[in-house]
Formats: structure tokens, C-alpha cells, sequence
């Protein structure tokens, strides 16, 4: 392991990063149980992308569990990977945790009962969230001294944030807060979301984790430092052609972001390939997963995007729709579950130590980080995730009903329907295996003469 890791005077405590850890499976739940209802009543949620159940089930995903997994995670991993300390964690995470968490019920129950004052309230207790992320990310980031690519990444990822936010609070301003907007500037809604600021957020922990707990060589140079500023161009691109109506110029910012997302998804794949660590590692193939995810969703945007521009008459919304749904479900959920079966156990087995070494007391009582979070259960939740995403890729993939017998016409909503327990399955044992570990790290700290306060 590397040593930077191990520099626990920069680690906020436990608690910082698991509040976050520990509130995203339930939001996942949530999401599981509104695809479940929607299977029931025979929607298919790419055909409905605006009714209020499906957007309640894609903000319970996008802010309730990845946003908050990804704050949480950005609190433990910047002072640990570039040095960048942040201030008072244990009170800011506080807040910002409360007006996240507040903030997406808001939405959720603005979404479900459409009513406009919970969605304004909800955008104004979102915006207090995201700015305090922003601001605060920013202030450290720009205090550290590391010129890592991962510093600007995550500029660009925080920056991204304050998009998405500023374009759709405004939408719904001038719309009176009702939905379904049904606005262009929509889309640069969910592309600085999906692109920017999870996109770019990933590629910045990636560059230096996947090395780091991987046992890789490192990313390419040359790429790690073109990579997000040609993405970042691309978006703003977009947002220009958006602006002023320029399709062509729409088309081939689409196909810019495509391709440096393929690019991305094809180097870190031949890193992870060339992996020194010979063990079996659960979040070895989690990535493998979120990268051939990511490639897949490239290649149908960019097929997409080229029949487009040669002037074929293919619905944007059929593989816009696609390339979404693969990466919120493919790649954004399997790269964080992923971490999360890493940083958790990790984290656990370190402040154990911590407070095992300040209380003079002896080490070797401390579980190892796979008797934190077993190996067999690993590859049960990995094995479960991956059911789960080939159940719904399959019962959504367009056009295949109409060659079914009639007999079998009822089999795309069955599936849906298991794919919606499978992922309820899966949030479910999420949490149950975070609570288990945390369960552990008390009873250990049971065991200490003196309980000292987290540091
Ligand atoms: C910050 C607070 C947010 C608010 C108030 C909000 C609100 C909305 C609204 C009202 C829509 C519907 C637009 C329409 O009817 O045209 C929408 C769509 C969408 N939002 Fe957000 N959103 C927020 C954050 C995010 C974030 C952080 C992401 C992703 C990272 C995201 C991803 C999406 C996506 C993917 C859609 C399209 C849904 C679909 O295709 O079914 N949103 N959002």
C-alpha cells in the first residue's frame, strides 16, 4: 500500500466520509423500489424519460446515492491523495450532509407529488449543498500544492457541478417549478451532470487509485493531461452549439465527448491489464466492468452521433437514452461500489490503528481489511451488481419484444421487474455490509482501556 495513504495526520475522521457512505444505499433503494412500480405498471422508463416517476428515480440514483457517495469520497480522498486538508471536516461534512440529504427528499417528494414549492425549496437547499462542496473542494484544491492532473480534474468536475445546477435552477425558475421542462437546455443539464461533474470526477480518482490499490503502471502522461481539458472544450462546445442552435457543431461536440470517453475507458482497460498485484480483487473487476461499460456506451453514442451527421434518421433519444442508461447503471454504479468495497474496509482497518497506536494498546488484535469486509461477500455483491445490470440492459433493449411470441410478450416487464429486485437486492447488502463493518470498528474500539474522542 502506498504510504501517502497512511498519512493519517491529513484523514478526516470515520465519520466524515461514512455519513455519506452510509445515507446512498438507502437513496439506491428508493431508485430500486421506483423501477420496480414502474415495471409493475408496465412503463418503460426510456420511453417516459419525463414523467415524474422516472425523474425521481433518476435524481434518487444521480444525487441520492452517486453525489453522495462522491462528496463523501472527495472528503477522505483529497487530503490523502494530493495533500489538499480541508477545514473543520467534521462540522462542514455535517451541514453539507444535512442539506444533501434534505434537499434530495425534497426533490424526490416534488418529483412524486409534483407540487412547485417543495421543487423550489429543494433547488434552493441543493444549491446551498453544492455550493459548500464547491467552494470548499476549490478553496483546498487550490491550497494544495500538488499540480497532479487529478487537481484539475477535479476543478473541472466541481466547476461541472455549478452548471448543472445554475442551468436546470434557472429552467425551473422560468417554468414556473413544474416539470417536465421539456427545454433543450435540459440536455446540458444532464451532460455537465453526467460528463462533468461524474465524468471528470472519475477520471481524477482514477488516474491516481487505480495505480495506487491496483498495483499498475501509471496513466499515460500525456493523456492524463489532455484528457480532461479536450473533454471540458467539448462541453462547452456543446453548450455554444446548444445556445445558438447549431446542430452540426451539437453533433460533433457529441462525438468529441464519445470519443475521449472511449479513449479514457480503452487506456485505463490496458492498465489494468498490466496489474503487478496477482491476488483476486473484487475491485479489479469492477473496473474492468465500469471501462467496458464506458466503452460500450462511446460506441453507441458515437454511432449515434456519425448516422446523424450522415443524415440517417435514427431517434437521438434511443441512443442518447441508451448511452445514459449505461452510464449511470454500467459504469457510475460499478466504479462506486467498487470504491467503496475498497475505501470502507480501508478506512475501518486505519483508524483502528490510529486509535489502537494513541491508546498504547497492541496492533495485532486489529482484523485485517479482508476480515472487515470478507472476500466471498465481495464477490457476492459483485456477482449480484452484475446480474442485476444484464437483466436490465437486456429488458430494455429496444425492439426485441416484437419478435417474441405472443405467449412470451409478458417477459421484457418480468424482467424489469427482477432487474428492480436485483438492484434493491444489491443496495440492500451494500448497506448491510458498511453497517457490519462499522459494527466491527465499534466493537474494537471497545476493547481499547480508554475510549479517547475521534480525533
Ligand atoms: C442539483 C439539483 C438538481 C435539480 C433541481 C435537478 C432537476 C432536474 C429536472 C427538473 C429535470 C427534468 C428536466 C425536464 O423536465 O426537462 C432533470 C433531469 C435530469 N437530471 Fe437533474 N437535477 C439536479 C441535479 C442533477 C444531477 C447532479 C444530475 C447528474 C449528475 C442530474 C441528472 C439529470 C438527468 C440525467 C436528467 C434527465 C432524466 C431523464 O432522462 O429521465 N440532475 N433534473
Amino acid at each position: 500500500m502506498n504510504p501517502a495513504l497512511l498519512s493519517l495526520t491529513k484523514a478526516p475522521p470515520l465519520s466524515v466520509p461514512l455519513r455519506f457512505f452510509l445515507t446512498a444505499p438507502l437513496f439506491g433503494l428508493v431508485a430500486a423500489i421506483t423501477l420496480f412500480f414502474l415495471a409493475w405498471q408496465g412503463v418503460n422508463p426510456l420511453a417516459q424519460r419525463w414523467s415524474p416517476a422516472v425523474l425521481l428515480l433518476v435524481h434518487a440514483l444521480t444525487l441520492g446515492y452517486l453525489t453522495m457517495v462522491m462528496v463523501g469520497a472527495l472528503s477522505q480522498l483529497m487530503p490523502v491523495l494530493i495533500g489538499a486538508r480541508l477545514e473543520n471536516p467534521l462540522r462542514v461534512s455535517r451541514v453539507m450532509h444535512l442539506l444533501l440529504l434534505l434537499g434530495v427528499l425534497l426533490l424526490l417528494l416534488g418529483f412524486a407529488l409534483q407540487i412547485p414549492w417543495l421543487l423550489a425549496s429543494a433547488t434552493l437547499l441543493l444549491g446551498l449543498a453544492l455550493s459548500q462542496v464547491v467552494v470548499v473542494t476549490l478553496y483546498a484544491l487550490l491550497r494544495s500544492s500538488s499540480r497532479h492532473a487529478t487537481v484539475y480534474a477535479l476543478i473541472a468536475a466541481v466547476l461541472a457541478l455549478s452548471l448543472t445546477w445554475g442551468v436546470i435552477a434557472l429552467l425551473l425558475y422560468q417554468g414556473n417549478w413544474w416539470t417536465p421542462l421539456a427545454h433543450p437546455y435540459t440536455h446540458l443539464h444532464i451532460v455537465w451532470g453526467v460528463l462533468g461533474w461524474m465524468g471528470m470526477l472519475l477520471m481524477g480518482i482514477a488516474y491516481q487509485v487505480v495505480p495506487m490499490f491496483q498495483i499498475t503502471p501509471e496513466f499515460p502522461q500525456r493523456w492524463r493531461q489532455a484528457l480532461v481539458p479536450l473533454l471540458f472544450a467539448a462541453l462547452l462546445l456543446l453548450t455554444l452549439a446548444v445556445l445558438l442552435e447549431l446542430k452540426t457543431l451539437a453533433h460533433l461536440a457529441h462525438l468529441m465527448l464519445g470519443l475521449g470517453f472511449a479513449a479514457f475507458a480503452l487506456l485505463l482497460w490496458r492498465l489494468l491489464r498490466q496489474r503487478m498485484r496477482r491476488i483476486a480483487d473484487v475491485t479489479y473487476d469492477y473496473w474492468l466492468l465500469a471501462m467496458a461499460s464506458l466503452l460500450l456506451a462511446a460506441v453507441v453514442a458515437v454511432i449515434g452521433e456519425v448516422a446523424a451527421l450522415l443524415g440517417f434518421a435514427v431517434p437521438a433519444a434511443l441512443w442518447q437514452g441508451w448511452a445514459l442508461l449505461l452510464l449511470l447503471a454500467g459504469v457510475l454504479l460499478a466504479a462506486i461500489a467498487g470504491m467503496l468495497l475498497k475505501i470502507v474496509p480501508f478506512l475501518v482497518w486505519l483508524h483502528l490503528n490510529h486509535r489502537f497506536q494513541r491508546a498504547g494498546a497492541f496492533q495485532g488484535n486489529i482484523p485485517n481489511m479482508r476480515q472487515i469486509i470478507p472476500y466471498q461477500q465481495m464477490r457476492r455483491q459483485f456477482t449480484l451488481q452484475l446480474a442485476a445490470l444484464l437483466t436490465l440492459l437486456v429488458a430494455l433493449l429496444p425492439g426485441w419484444s416484437g419478435w417474441l411470441p405472443e405467449a412470451l410478450l409478458f417477459l421484457p416487464q418480468w424482467l424489469l421487474m427482477v432487474a428492480a429486485l436485483l438492484w434493491a437486492a444489491l443496495f440492500l447488502l451494500q448497506f448491510v455490509v458498511m453497517v457490519t463493518a462499522l459494527r466491527l470498528y465499534r466493537h474494537h474500539l471497545r476493547l481499547l482501556p480508554g475510549l479517547l474522542p475521534e480525533h
